[in-house]
């Protein structure tokens, strides 16, 4: 009995020396690394609300490791993108990066994440090419070669000829340039004119003008979100929609997080993209209505789900490496991961590290007084075309 005892006795106290070492453990540290003001901030807001809600609804310990987020503005300066995630390594020795808001951003990270061998889970920025900038990207957002051939596909089939294209001038804006021109040509479409708008402080009114006189049947616009409102006060303003031009687009115009206050002049607007506030799936209306009982006065966006996904694909690799994993494990047990999402199914390709998403046609409607992306047709499975070109 005596002994019996002694050896419980035992047990219990190297059960209190393992709960006092994993406390004493190092908090598993994820470095969030977003545009919190500025000309991008919905983009951080967004992203920061939803990583928050996941950690919410899993918990902030995970195979008994605490996870810690460090949230940093990097007011979508690619330079202090860069010099906050150096200190994020080398001072608070994260274990993962994520975030990065904008396409220079994320670029200006990748030789410090391939350096220090550090995961960065692309949760925003969506040029093709940023997942080739380091082996250690993984993206949960989309990219805009992506979600910009179904708008060319479309568009053809709509009975539209001609068009205008009207982008942000940097990374996603020439790859949606590229890839809906070049599908919309393929079918023989005629592309007009090709025009790049700045993306710091936009005026689109100049631009408006010119396609005006082009007289296309349809005006394509990508730019990043935040942007949207703007292009579409000043296409109705100038009543480009009375003078039979159309506007199509990628969803980063028809934004969930502004689309409410682009009023009745958004109607009708046909968009292609991976995620809509309105997508009919169970999984979707529970992350919509308890993202909106956090946040009061916002709408999850497709920046929100990147950041929930990403927080995900974190959450299941640190699961995988039983709260222990280097960089290394960490992202290989990020490759591969293939889960349903609010937007849908949704698969890491372990080849491209990129994800693998259904992606929508969706129209702005109006449902008990309030706009949305109604989405009415899918492509299954789309990979990011970039990739094989
Ligand atoms: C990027 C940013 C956006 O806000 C967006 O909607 C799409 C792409 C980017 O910089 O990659």
């Amino acid at each position: 009995m005596k002994r019996r005892h002694l050896i419980q006795a035992a047990s219990l106290t190297a059960l209190a020396f393992a709960t006092q070492f994993a406390m004493a453990q190092d908090a598993f540290k994820i470095g969030l690394v977003l545009p919190m003001t500025g000309q991008q901030a919905s983009t951080g807001r967004q992203i920061e609300a939803a990583a928050r809600l996941y950690m919410a609804q899993h918990g902030d310990t995970v195979e008994g490791r605490k996870v810690e987020l460090i949230v940093k503005d990097d007011t979508s300066l690619p330079d202090v993108t860069k010099r906050l995630a150096q200190e994020l390594i080398v001072n608070d020795k994260v274990n993962v990066l994520a975030g990065f808001g904008i396409t220079p951003s994320a670029m200006s990270t990748a030789p410090l994440g391939t350096q220090s061998k550090t995961p960065m889970v692309v949760m925003a920025a969506a040029t093709s090419s940023i997942t080739e900038a380091s082996p250690y990207f993984v993206r949960t957002s989309f990219t805009l070669p992506q979600v910009s051939v179904a708008m060319g596909d479309w568009a053809i089939k709509n009975n539209i000829k001609s068009v205008v294209s009207l982008v942000a001038d940097y990374g996603p804006g020439k790859d949606a340039e590229k890839y809906f021109n070049e599908r919309f040509t393929e079918k023989g479409g005629k592309v007009i004119e090709e025009l790049r708008v700045p993306l710091r402080n936009p005026d689109f009114a100049p631009f408006l003008q010119k396609v005006r006189d082009d007289k296309p049947d349809a005006l394509f616009v990508f730019v990043p979100s935040g942007a949207g409102a703007a292009v579409m006060k000043q296409f109705v303003a100038r009543g480009m929609d009375k003078a039979g031009i159309r506007l199509i687009a990628t969803g980063d115009v028809t934004d969930d997080d502004q689309l409410n206050d682009m009023g009745d002049g958004a109607l009708g607007v046909v968009t292609s993209h991976h995620y809509s506030a309105d997508h009919p799936s169970a999984l979707n209306k529970k992350f919509v209505a308890e993202f909106e009982k956090a946040n009061k006065d916002m709408r999850p966006n497709f920046m929100a789900v990147g950041g929930y996904d990403g927080m995900r694909v974190i959450y299941e690799a640190l699961k995988a490496t039983k709260g222990k994993g280097t960089g290394d494990q960490l992202l290989a047990a990020m490759k591969g991961q293939k889960f349903e999402s609010p937007r849908g199914e949704v698969f890491i390709d372990p080849a491209t590290r990129d994800i693998v998403q259904d992606v929508y046609l969706r129209k702005v409607e109006k449902k008990d007084g309030q706009l949305y992306n109604v989405e009415f047709d899918v492509i299954k499975a789309v990979k990011d075309p970039g990739k094989t070109k």
